[in-house]
């Protein structure tokens, strides 16, 4: 709900749990009042600088602006046609509207019930015009804001920087959280306390890399995963970006945009531009409840309609990668879909190497047509088999991305970024095409239709292996070059909005060499992005981990695949591999046919389980039990009226450890389903016992042990 009070010039945003607000001061300013527990707008503070002499450095600020005395490193840098960088915004007017903005071309959470949207106009006299818009989604807690930018005088203004968002706190001491890491160990959490000066985290790759993810947690000293005070911040974007916190004299300021740097976009006199969605969950019940709601809002308002009912099926893939590499010819692939149907899968995903002259990862990247040699009957000749076979079939595509050994970059060698003099970097050896250019990204377009057009493809895996580097467009003038980060991320979008556009029933999972581009932008075209290429179950619960702070399990790709594992070497029981995978997509990807028809029927319970409680798994509340410590790791999904739950644990967690459930309801007996057989309980214990005493655990031994336990109230 939003209140407006006209009097207070004071404008508060309320979720079911939270209240932001702001106000309005005599000179005009826009002020950052509150953000935290849900509070009438009655009993909110007047801002404490009501004076119009105050320094600007100690206001708390809505959408603060460079070179008039606010000495925080600047985020927003307007130059204006004298060379000025310099803003002085002042309030112009604020609306309320039913329902939740959209942003054109760009992704955003969309509306829901009960949402609202406020916009407030910012003006300054020489010629800006700040739209900020705020959505409020209140079932899930989320407050979004985004940014128009308009030039409304006669002369050209050049925009160096534009947040996202801007979000005061008016108290030094807070913890930053943030969600690092590299190529197979994506989104490990780093917590430190936030230090006097500037601190974050960004990209300038392109993507946003596997370094770090855009989102990051502030939060209060003693905020653990059950209690305290959080602030969790996403960007919803998937190219260069800046998550910034800033400790000065009167607070801590955290700022999310597009990364500055090779950031430069001109608007000409009444033109504009839209800076990218950031979103915002404040729980005062600790990372978990934070996580829920983030949660929430990503399965109900983020991801594509046709995905976001958890009661909806998803297919149970096998995907070829782990089995083939780029070693396979079609008697192989077909024997590869036998094995999966017998394991009962439902779809067979023909991963790297199908397509014209690829057999490593030298050569043939924008050349999308069959490899003959391989796939005599080419991929709709494949489709028809794996179809005969009783499995849907998807493939795997890196669009955005071209080999110098191509008949595409022969052809066309301007269309990959390059700057001119310079060698082009080579990247897993290979380039990236300009997607900002509208006809290469056509070329695609055309490439992609002709191949999903020849036979029913259901799936398709974008990949992105590399980062982007030699930025410059060879279709853009020198001074339009601070355009092309951006106008790339947007000709991705295009693209991905067009293609499910076009093909309404096709599931569209994201991936950028694992987990380098996992992000609330992409999650808005795909429902689900491939989490890590590192597939170990000990290693994908910290990733796994990292990654729940913000996204929901439903949208992290996870496959069972073999042991030892093929990047970590490490052997894992079926159970703890299990529990990774079932947490996530759930899929195969592993040479099944190495396995006997007894080791296949061994899968089956599993692939049943997921087929059971696929809606509780998709749609139910994260637990985070018991975080992994490098020997193991426990979590639950329970329903929301803690009905119901599937509690794993996988590790040394395990020795004589029972696990609290916090979910578990008072008074109820539970049946427990732990050694899974669709039908029966093993065993049964009060809600009361489950919550304080917790769900006992087996004594398991060896290499990663594993747990998996269906529990659900009685009668
Ligand atoms: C990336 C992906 C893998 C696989 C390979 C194929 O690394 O993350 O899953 O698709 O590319 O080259």
């Amino acid at each position: 709900m939003i209140h407006i009070d006209d009097a207070r010039r004071l404008y508060a945003l309320h979720t079911a749990r939270t209240t932001y607000a702001m106000a309005v001061d005599d000179a005009g300013r826009l002020l950052h009042l509150y953000y935290g527990p849900r509070t009438a707008a009655a009993r909110l503070p007047q801002s404490p600088h009501n004076d119009p002499g105050c320094h600007p450095d100690l206001l708390l600020q809505e959408w603060p602006a460079p070179g008039l005395g606010d000495n925080h490193a600047p985020f927003f840098q307007p130059e204006f046609a004298d060379g000025v960088i310099a803003a002085d915004l002042r309030f112009a007017g604020a609306e309320r509207s039913p329902g939740k903005y959209s942003l054109p071309g760009l992704p955003a959470f969309r509306d829901g019930e009960g949402a609202e949207t406020l916009r407030v106009t910012l003006r300054d006299e020489l010629g800006l015009t700040v739209t900020l818009l705020y959505g409020v989604l209140p079932d899930c807690d989320l407050i979004t804001r985004a940014a128009i930018v308009e030039n409304t005088g006669s002369a050209p203004v050049t925009l160096r920087g534009v947040p996202s968002a801007v979000l005061d706190f008016a108290r030094h001491d807070l913890d930053l959280i943030t969600f690092d890491g590299a190529w197979a160990a994506e989104r490990t959490p780093h917590r430190a306390a936030v230090r006097p000066g500037v601190q974050g985290v960004g990209s300038v790759g392109g993507i946003p890399t596997h370094a770090h993810n855009p989102f990051v947690v502030l939060c209060a000293p003693n905020a653990g995963e059950t209690r305290g005070s959080c602030w969790g911040a996403a960007l919803v974007y998937s190219g260069n970006y800046r998550c910034q916190v800033e400790s000065a004299a009167a607070g801590i300021r955290l700022s999310l945009g597009i990364e500055p740097f090779r950031f430069a976009w001109t608007l000409a006199p009444g033109e504009r531009f839209t800076a990218p969605e950031a979103a915002f969950v404040y729980s005062d019940a600790g990372f978990g409840g934070m996580s829920r709601n983030f949660h929430n809002a990503i399965r109900r308002h983020l991801v594509p309609p046709r995905w976001a009912d958890p009661a909806a099926p998803r297919p149970v893939l096998l995907n070829s990668w782990e089995a083939c590499y780029f070693d396979f010819d079609e008697a192989k692939l077909l024997a590869l879909a036998k094995a999966a149907r017998a394991a009962h899968a439902d779809l067979f995903v023909l991963d790297d190497g199908w397509f014209k002259g690829r057999d490593s990862d030298t050569t043939s990247l924008g050349d999308w047509t069959a490899d003959r040699r391989k796939l005599p009957g080419g991929v709709a000749g494949l489709c028809r088999k794996i179809n005969a076979l009783g499995l849907d079939f998807g493939i795997w595509v890196e669009p955005e991305a071209v080999s110098p050994d191509s008949d595409l970059y022969r052809a066309h060698p301007d269309w990959a970024l390059h700057i001119p003099g310079r060698p082009t970097l080579e990247i897993r050896h290979q380039y990236t095409l300009d997607f900002s250019r509208a006809d290469v990204r056509e070329n695609i377009w055309q490439q992609l239709c002709a191949l999903l057009d020849s036979c029913p493809i259901r799936y398709v895996k974008w990949d992105m292996n590399r980062s982007l580097a030699n930025v410059y467009s060879a279709a853009l003038p020198a001074a339009r070059q601070g355009e092309v980060y951006h106008r790339y991320v947007l000709g991705v979008y295009e693209l991905q909005q067009k293609l499910t556009g076009r093909y309404p029933d096709l599931l569209l999972e994201n991936c950028a060499g694992g987990g380098a581009r996992f992000d609330c932008g992409m999650l808005y075209y795909s429902p689900q992005i491939w989490t890590s290429d590192n597939t170990d179950a000990l290693d994908r619960q910290s990733i796994q981990y990292g990654t729940s702070f913000c996204y929901p399990p439903c949208v992290m790709g996870a496959h069972y695949s073999t042991v030892p594992n093929h990047i970590t070497g490490r052997t894992a029981s079926v159970e703890a591999r299990m529990a990774a995978a079932l947490t996530g997509t759930f899929g195969f990807e592993l040479d099944l046919t190495a396995y006997t028809g007894a080791e296949i029927e061994a899968l089956h319970p599993y692939v049943q389980f997921y087929r059971d409680h696929g809606a509780l798994l998709r749609g139910g509340d994260l637990y985070r039990l018991a975080a992994p410590d490098g020997r193991g790791a426990a979590w639950a999904i329970a329903a929301a009226d803690g009905s119901e739950a599937v509690v794993f644990a996988a590790g040394r967690v395990l020795d004589g450890r029972s696990l609290p459930l916090p979910f578990a309801r008072p008074g109820v007996r539970y049946a427990l389903h732990a050694a899974y057989t669709g039908g029966h309980a093993d065993d049964a214990a009060d809600g009361d016992a489950l919550a304080a005493l917790g769900l006992p655990l087996p004594d398991l031994r060896g290499d990663l042990p594993g747990y998996l336990c269906y529990i659900k109230t009685e009668g």
